[in-house]
């Protein structure tokens, strides 16, 4: 089974003035464990996938498949849930909420969960802890650094224990150090048993990848790598098709 499964995924934005192809046909298969990078031109469609992909976005037509739900066809609502269960998003921006601590930021999907004080507690110190940010709990997120503000989107991202993790240009607003460390820790997160998919214009980033996938003019093609390590993952996933 896949995790992703998308077939001939098409999404047209349309407003009064413009009609934009944003994803014509677009095929993409994603093993459960792969970690996935996503490149591309600007404009090419990147982010809109990874929106399907998160079901922060509707599509036009074609099916998705998440990780055995046939999404197709479910309402806002369904879709919210299937989202606030499955999947975590990391962002450029990180999109913190300035006036919460770290602690309350991670925990707000785990409220929109209905989870109880006690386990939320475990998970939001648990996944802070994870990223290295256990002695900044009660911090705000402008007195941290970039990298330190991105690690605690990731622990928002990880304590609900998505299956899919999902990252558009996660590093794109840091400095080649804080890219590093933030790499690491989705290669940490990867190795743990998380789906990773990841958008990004570094190619040193995007070779660390199992599989690369470039999508132009809203289409993905499979892009192979010399690769000198070669783990099971590997091996399992370089021959995947991606239709
Ligand atoms: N909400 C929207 N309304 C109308 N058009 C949109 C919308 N979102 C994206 N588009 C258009 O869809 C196309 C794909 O945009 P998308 O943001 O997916 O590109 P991208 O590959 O992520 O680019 P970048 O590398 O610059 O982030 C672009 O032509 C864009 O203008
Ligand atoms: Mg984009």
């Amino acid at each position: 089974m896949y995790m992703l499964d998308m077939q001939s995924v098409a999404k047209v934005f349309r407003t009064e003035q413009v009609t934009t192809h944003a994803l014509r046909s677009l095929d993409l298969r994603v093993h459960e464990r792969e970690f996935v990078a996503v490149t591309g031109p600007s404009g090419s469609g990147k982010s809109t996938f990874l929106n399907i992909a998160g079901l922060l976005e509707t599509f036009t037509s074609g099916t998705y498949t998440l990780d055995g739900d046939d999404v197709s066809a479910l309402d806002d609502n369904a879709r919210s849930r299937l989202r606030n269960q499955k999947i975590g998003f990391i962002f450029q921006g990180f999109n913190l909420i300035p006036d919460l601590t770290l602690f309350d930021n991670v925990d707000v999907p785990l409220l929109y969960r209905g989870m109880p004080a006690g386990e939320r507690r475990e998970r939001i110190e648990g996944a802070l802890e994870r990223v290295g940010l256990g002695s900044r709990m009660k911090h705000y997120p402008n007195e941290l650094s970039g990298g330190q503000q991105q690690r605690a989107a990731i622990a928002r991202a990880l304590a609900g224990s998505p299956r899919l993790l999902l990252a558009d240009e996660p590093t794109g607003n840091l400095d080649s150090e804080m890219a590093q460390s933030v790499m690491e820790l989705m290669e940490q997160i990867n190795a743990a048993g998380t789906t990773i998919i990841m958008v990004t214009h570094d190619p040193l980033l995007a070779a660390r990848a199992h599989r690369n996938v470039h999508i132009v003019d809203g289409q993905a093609t499979n892009v192979m790598h010399d690769s000198t390590t070669s783990n099971n993952a590997r091996a399992q996933h370089v021959h995947a098709p991606t239709a």
